[in-house]
């Protein structure tokens, strides 16, 4: 599977300005970090802008649901061009179950996200009902932070956890064109602060796939 690349704008600081700039590059992805200020301290609810802009974009988005209650934010990404929608391991398993279901029922692949101190084991109980995992390379909240080291050895352990499974792998944070050398076994990486706070997005899209 060639690598994929997924540009989050939460760092950007006009966010019209830079999602459209994004719909004219060869991203495959527009990350959606979305926080409802409970499950992370910090709020993120870009829909309306979204929206708005769905029929300009062009883009399959990667929706990144870091919130308490799920449910209401996937009826309304499932309304734009939502690829994946994610939720994260953290929250209480009915409440993941009933996500899962809800995800698919609109035909949309599902992914479950996990922060680094969680323990991957939690997983397991999913597996055969998602598509991809998005292993969080920085505490979820906030764009800029610094890639944790040991996220290589941490992807090589969840890989051995999926087995034969289909599921991609995703991962979050702190990506630039240096970090990005140890993800090989990543299918898709998501880059914020790096991409929107450079000259050229093409080029720094470019060499996130190398
Ligand atoms: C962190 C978000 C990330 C973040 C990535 O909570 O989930 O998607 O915006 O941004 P950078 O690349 O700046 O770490
Ligand atoms: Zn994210």
């Amino acid at each position: 599977m060639k690598r994929k690349v997924s540009v989050s704008f939460l760092s950007s600081k006009n966010k019209e300005e830079d999602l459209i700039k994004l719909g004219a590059t060869d991203t495959d992805y527009i990350h959606v970090d979305v926080m409802d200020g409970k499950f992370v301290k910090n709020k993120n609810l870009p829909f309306k802008l979204l929206d708005r802009l769905s029929y300009t974009l062009q883009k399959r988005l990667d929706v990144h649901l870091m919130v308490n209650k799920p449910n209401k934010f996937i009826e309304e990404y499932a309304t734009l061009n939502s690829e994946y929608i994610t939720i994260h391991v953290e929250l209480p398993k009915e409440v993941i179950d009933s996500s899962i279901e809800l995800i698919k029922s609109y035909g949309i692949k599902c992914g479950l996200a996990i922060k680094p101190n969680t323990d991957i084991n939690l997983l397991k109980d999913y597996l055969d009902r998602i598509d991809l995992i998005l292993v969080m390379s920085v505490e979820p909240g906030s764009g800029g932070q610094e890639f944790i080291s040991e996220t290589p050895d941490r992807i090589a352990k969840i890989k051995e956890l999926i087995g034969k499974k289909k599921i991609a792998i995703n991962v979050d944070g702190g990506i630039n064109d240096k970090t990005v050398k140890c993800l090989d076994k990543a299918n898709i990486v998501v880059s914020g602060s790096y991409v929107v706070n450079s000259d050229s997005f093409m080029d720094a899209i470019k060499s996130l796939r190398w």
